[in-house]
């Protein structure tokens, strides 16, 4: 059975559309009904080609050929890939790849390229510098304050560094396989500390520096790290954040609970100026940055390494309270960064781009670090918050480096719209020649505005898909000619990626529907497993459907094949295009000494996309107070971090449950949504609850 997917239109004029079979070999051009008007309002602006005119793939035709081809032959596909994009001391066993997505026949597992050796850090910085390019700037930086001397780095400059960190690793007893946890700003020294550890074979653990003590200690102990790399603090907006303190007491925890072996080292970077903010330093463990760089061997080897070798941990939230370290390995994520950082973007060397995203996610690993440099790009890091000191910062940003692909957030272009359109307009934005976004699904609107008024109607919109788990886009809008942009569509896949839409018992869907996202085939980019833990991977990605990795996003697939996200299906929350696990946040509410029980649920937000809607059952004697609501909010920013801190907690007396003493969270949704567009009447069947009263009560206590 064939699905077939109409991808574009050929020739408007004439309402042909060219259509695809996905899961045959056949290509056909087939006459379209005419197709609704609204559907093909939005080329990628024919603008676009006059003023760019160095393309990866010239045009949709080509496109769909080199995805066939990706599909009907993926060894000979990803071989020449990974030949073309990527450096290898020695080239791969025979298979490119091999795999197994069936729970029932043994073990999930995936590989590819096993047996070649690479070296990630030798493919960002290394080659390039042996090819002259080393006086190439790798990373403009832009700090908080516009008058900041944060300083960037050349391609030669960043070699450096990360030579001079890596042997000082080394040094201190930091071996290939070891975790060694980041917990630093967005500035290139997190770059090059991720990239001194790839050296060395050390799998790099960066941590978010607005994760809280608690969320950083847990994840120093899941990974065992012997070493910490962070900095004194640094100003985020006007806020003040005590980076050293937070790994300091960290550290502490990690070592009560697991003893002295964690920990042993920290290197700081030192951002603030001593004389106003100083840390105090314990000679044991605590080592300034300059200091180890000024006294360390100014060359470090290169660890060759396997393809299948890990590269790094992330942690990122799923339905259970502990979070998931995924991992990800040498070869095959850091090919599928760079080649989807290449296509999506249509990057050259020789262009400015910018990505937006903190290296505390994955965004920033696969599209700060691994594919820009691979591909040899010159970037802005920026350390900074959009809003400071003005509206302006981003445009600002862009005009100033002459920026010419912007990668940013949905989140983050909703929060700017506010504003009004003079920020935009005062900032000259000529230079920018594509838009992009990430993160969770943009709303229509927001794609619009970012089109018009920041691209002036002559960007593509690249709305990228894809989840830590995948390493790099998964499906996307190619911005290449002849192909329609639908405005809050992902659209369609990326080269060897076969996507699918199942229902609830797993049986494939075909054509126009709507369902659970999944992904039929390997791709190099894909997790390997979860830290310590692999049977979580199997239970978490290959269990729900057979054969399948379940991407947890529920879809649309529209009529001509494109692809529309509709949210998570997972107790998961987006929050600011950040994952965040309600079991994560009820059990930070009920270590509150006050709490009974609670149960998390999104709601819609006009900016963030989901915000966080708290119901807590207080104990016996507690009393529901203002004061209290703040503690809670407290408690949740201290054992997680501020970006989990509900927006909203409803007191509830008592949860709706079914009788077996389920929480059943579709009605708690619903109620959390009451008096925007949903009323009381559209709470559903309540029969099945074991007190339907409890309902009422919750409903009387909306808002209050
Ligand atoms: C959501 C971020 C719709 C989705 C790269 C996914 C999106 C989760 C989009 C992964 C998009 C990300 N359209 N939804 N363009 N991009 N998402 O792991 O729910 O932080 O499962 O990776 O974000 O979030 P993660």
């Amino acid at each position: 059975k064939c699905r077939r997917q109409r991808w574009f239109k050929t020739r408007p004029s004439r309402g042909r559309v060219g259509s695809i079979h996905c899961c045959t070999n056949l290509r056909e051009t087939k006459q379209a009904t005419q197709p609704v008007e609204e559907d093909w309002s939005y080329p990628v602006p024919s603008e676009y080609f006059d003023r760019v005119t160095n393309h990866h793939v010239k045009n949709i035709e080509e496109y769909m050929r080199i995805y066939e081809r990706s599909i009907r032959q993926p060894d000979e596909f990803w071989s020449d890939m990974a030949t073309q994009v990527l450096s290898w001391k020695q080239l791969w066993d025979k298979q490119v790849c091999s795999y197994n997505f069936d729970v029932k026949r043994g073990p999930i597992f995936c590989e590819w390229f096993k047996g070649g050796k690479l070296n990630a850090c030798y493919n960002c910085v290394d080659r390039h510098v042996e090819a002259g390019y080393g006086d190439q700037v790798a990373y403009y930086a832009e700090g908080n304050e516009e008058s900041s001397d944060l300083r960037g780095y050349t391609y030669r400059e960043l070699l450096d560094y990360i030579e001079r960190l890596a042997s000082a690793l080394k040094s201190r007893g930091v071996q290939k396989g070891d975790v060694v946890a980041i917990y630093m700003p967005n500035i290139p020294e997190l770059a090059i500390a991720m990239l001194a550890c790839a050296r060395i074979g050390a799998i790099h653990s960066v941590v978010f520096g607005g994760f809280s003590a608690e969320s950083l200690a847990n994840r120093l102990m899941d990974a065992k790290s012997r070493v910490i790399i962070t900095c004194d603090g640094y100003r985020r907006g006007e806020k003040m954040v005590p980076l050293k303190t937070v790994a300091d007491t960290a550290a502490e925890l990690a070592r009560e609970a697991m003893g002295n072996n964690l920990v042993e080292h920290k290197i700081i970077y030192q951002k603030l100026n001593p004389t106003e903010y100083s840390v105090t330093m314990d000679s044991h463990v605590d080592e300034w940055w300059h200091d180890v760089l000024s006294k360390s061997e100014k060359h470090c080897a290169i660890e060759w390494m396997d393809a299948e070798d890990p590269l790094f941990v992330l942690y990122t939230s799923g339905s259970t309270g502990r979070p998931k370290g995924i991992v990800h390995t040498t070869g095959g994520y850091l090919l599928y960064a760079a080649l989807t950082h290449r296509y999506a973007f249509n990057y050259h060397p020789g262009s400015v781009y910018f990505c937006t995203a903190d290296c505390g996610w994955i965004t920033g690993h696969s599209y700060v670090v691994y594919g820009p440099l691979v591909n040899r790009a010159t970037q802005v890091i920026f350390e900074g918050v959009p809003t400071y000191p003005d509206a302006d910062r981003l445009w600002k940003i862009s005009a100033k480096y002459k920026v010419n692909q912007l990668y940013t957030a949905p989140t983050l272009i909703r929060s700017l719209m506010r504003f009004g359109e003079k920020y935009v307009k005062n900032c000259r934005r000529d230079s920018l020649t594509l838009l992009a976004t990430v993160g969770e699904p943009i709303n229509p609107e927001a794609w619009k505005w970012f089109s018009r008024e920041v691209g002036e109607n002559r960007c593509p919109i690249v709305d990228t898909w894809w989840q830590t788990e995948t390493g790099g886009h998964m499906i996307l809008p190619p911005p290449v000619q002849g192909f329609y942009q639908k405005p809050g569509s992902a659209s369609i896949p990326f080269f060897g990626i076969v996507p699918v839409v199942v229902n609830e018992k797993g049986e494939e869907l075909s054509g126009e529907c709507e369902g659970y996202l999944c992904i039929k085939k390997p791709w190099p980019g894909m997790l390997r497993t979860v830290l310590g833990d692999h049977s979580r991977m199997e239970s978490t990605y290959f269990s729900p459907f057979r054969g399948l990795y379940m991407s947890g996003d529920g879809c649309k697939r529209d009529k001509d094949g494109y692809y529309w996200l509709t949210g998570r299906v997972d107790d998961v929350i987006n929050v600011s295009g950040h994952r965040i696990g309600t079991a994560e946040v009820e059990s930070a509410l009920i270590a509150h000494g006050s709490v009974a029980e609670a149960a998390v649920v999104p709601v819609p937000h006009d900016i963030k996309g989901q915000g966080i809607y708290a119901y807590v059952t207080l104990r016996e004697g507690e009393e529901p107070t203002e004061e209290l609501r703040r503690a809670l909010k407290h408690a949740v920013r201290e054992h997680i971090g501020a970006i989990c801190s509900p927006d909203v907690i409803h007191w509830a007396p008592a949860l709706p449950k079914t009788r077996s003493g389920k929480i059943m969270r579709r009605i708690l949704r619903k109620i959390a949504e009451l008096g925007t567009n949903v009323s009381q009447s559209d709470l559903g069947d309540i029969s099945t609850l074991s007190d339907p009263q409890v309902v009422e009560t919750l409903v009387s206590l909306h808002g209050k």
